[in-house]
């Protein structure tokens, strides 16, 4: 028995394509819109090419139904592209025996392109209603049905089609993901006015999103398909390899001077940061419009790209400026972080010395949709059988890229199933977790390592201020592990994560294991400076 695949698309849905990744199956055979010419015949439509379309096939789509698409097939699959719109005054009573498939796509990308073919389109010419009428019917009947969506098709065609091919029961086919540039033997006679783009593609194009304004002369019709879509969107095939905030696909960053998506954020083979981890970093919040103690993160940066010996730095209203910029291009005004990175630049050839450095620094402002990572759970810690540096190796002052020090130590946390590491100095005393500092709490003093081994992190320090503003005992000290075995609290501190209590450090209860007085205290303290404090957004 054949398997008859009708997929009902909207126009401009990247249908195109998927027919030509069905083509490259060996069991399907394709068939590319056969009731085009029943639609233009019933519709009067003037599309481009209907004189063509309307001599080329047979326009009595009750016939077409019978003779084509019920009829028997050589191959054991068969796969029909079909416009949803084509669907009209025909006896549906065919769609029971074949596997529907509705492909949709975000009108806010799809209203832009088909205007290039149909100037002034309504909500027929976009498919959009009768998908969704589709829909609700096939459901009422219980029949099996699949929404694609198009940009998840895109970001992750691997992914989608896998997806799909399970639900239709096949076998997914690799050959799905590429074909050879150029038309097809399938290709309906309309191919020279629809299908420039997809000739020219050898697989599926990268999903970009659309940087041009949304015209607003279709602001309009775009209100009408927008519920349709939605409703459709709602019961797509999803990426499963999805972004813990979907919004990051489509950020931009800022990289070397230019802001560009994120799929184009990339720098040289020959940047330092590449070839040694030379670079430089910072770690900022925005909160509420404002970016929280953006004076003393720009003040680091300098401080880390002089200590670096960075031939030139850009200036502090020169990198504002590029923040700024990028928060404003990506909307970000809130539950923002930004990573501030500044390399020593490109090299003419690869190799260590900063004499190859001939083209100066190149800073990237890459700003994230992230919520402070920890939430509000309480963290395990393991310590790590790697030591922190001590300034006779790296200086921890430098707020510097070559993390691998970090990094094992936060393997040892992963592979023991925890949130991070604690990481010892050379001597053996506490310096700080692979990521943040530590903080903790004996007999309501607060107490933290001396910054000689660890990052003085400016969380850290404003914790040291607060304190202090608010008569609460506190003092930087040389502190052994098990002084933190045995501390009443313990929590860590940083930009990603703000304060987070610590439950449990080498499997050790610390406390009763719950978060301490002192710890929500200073929470509240902080997030009260969060909300009232920080350099405001100029847009
Ligand atoms: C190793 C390390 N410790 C501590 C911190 C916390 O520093 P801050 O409070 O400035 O974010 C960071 C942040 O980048 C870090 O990488």
């Amino acid at each position: 028995m054949t398997l008859r695949i009708h997929l009902w698309s909207g126009p401009r849905n990247v249908s195109t394509a998927l027919m030509y990744s069905f083509a490259q199956r060996a069991d399907t055979r394709i068939v590319d819109e056969p009731l085009y010419a029943h639609f233009l015949r019933v519709s009067g439509a003037a599309h481009p090419g209907r004189d063509e379309v309307l001599r080329a096939q047979d326009d009595d789509g009750a016939r077409v139904v019978r003779e084509q698409l019920l009829a028997p097939c050589d191959r054991p699959v068969q796969f029909v592209k079909q416009m949803a719109h084509h669907l009209v005054d025909l006896d549906r009573s065919f769609l029971r025996d074949c596997v529907n498939v509705i492909l949709t796509r975000d009108p806010r990308d799809m209203l832009p392109s088909l205007v290039n073919q149909v100037p002034e389109p309504t909500l027929r010419d976009t498919a959009y209603m009768m998908q969704t009428q589709l829909l609700r019917e096939l459901r009422a009947r219980n029949q099996p049905v699949v929404v694609l969506d198009s940009r998840e098709l895109l970001v992750d065609p691997r992914g989608v089609l896998a997806q799909l091919c399970a639900r239709l029961g096949l076998a997914f086919d690799e050959a799905m993901l590429s074909w050879e540039s150029g038309p097809r033997p399938e290709d309906g006679v309309w191919a020279p006015h629809w299908y420039h783009n997809v000739h020219r593609s050898t697989g599926f194009e990268r999903y970009e999103p659309k940087s041009a304004p949304f015209p607003a002369r279709l602001e309009a019709l775009y209100a009408e398909c927008k519920p349709h879509y939605e409703e459709l969107a709602a019961s797509a095939l999803r990426v499963r390899t999805r972004l813990p905030d979907p919004r990051n696909e489509h950020i931009w960053v800022h990289v070397g001077g230019k802001l560009v998506p994120r799929a184009e954020a990339k720098v040289s083979v020959f940047d330092s940061s590449v070839q040694g981890g030379d670079a430089c970093w910072e770690g900022l919040r925005v909160y509420d419009g404002r970016v929280f103690q953006l004076d003393l993160h720009l003040e680091r940066l300098e401080h880390s790209a002089r200590a670096l010996a960075f031939e030139s730095c850009p200036s502090r209203d020169t990198i504002r400026r590029a923040l700024f910029e990028t928060l404003e291009k990506n909307g970000m005004r809130d539950q923002a972080h930004v990573r501030l990175t500044l390399t020593r630049g490109e090299k003419l050839t690869s190799g260590m010395t900063p004499r190859n450095n001939v083209f100066g620094p190149c800073l990237i402002v890459l700003a994230e949709w992230k919520a402070p990572v920890y939430g509000t759970r309480m963290l395990e810690l393991v310590t790590s059988s790697w030591r922190r540096n001590p300034p006779m190796c790296v200086d921890s002052k430098i707020h510097h890229n070559n993390l691998i020090n970090n990094i094992l130590a936060k393997i040892e946390a992963d592979h023991a199933g925890v949130d991070d590491a604690v990481m010892l100095d050379i001597e053996g005393y506490v310096s700080e977790t692979n990521a943040t500092n530590l903080f903790l709490v004996r007999k309501g003093e607060v107490q933290t390592p001396f910054a000689d081994h660890c990052l003085p992190g400016i969380t850290r320090g404003t914790v040291l201020e607060l304190c202090a503003a608010n008569a609460i005992p506190c003092r930087e000290r040389r502190l052994s592990l098990t002084e933190f075995y045995a501390a009443d609290e313990v929590f860590t501190t940083g930009t990603m994560g703000e304060l987070a209590p610590v439950r449990a450090i080498d499997r050790r209860r610390i406390g009763d294991g719950t978060v301490g007085p002192m710890t929500r205290r200073l929470q509240s303290i902080f997030t009260d400076l969060t909300r009232r404090t920080g350099t405001p957004l100029p847009f």
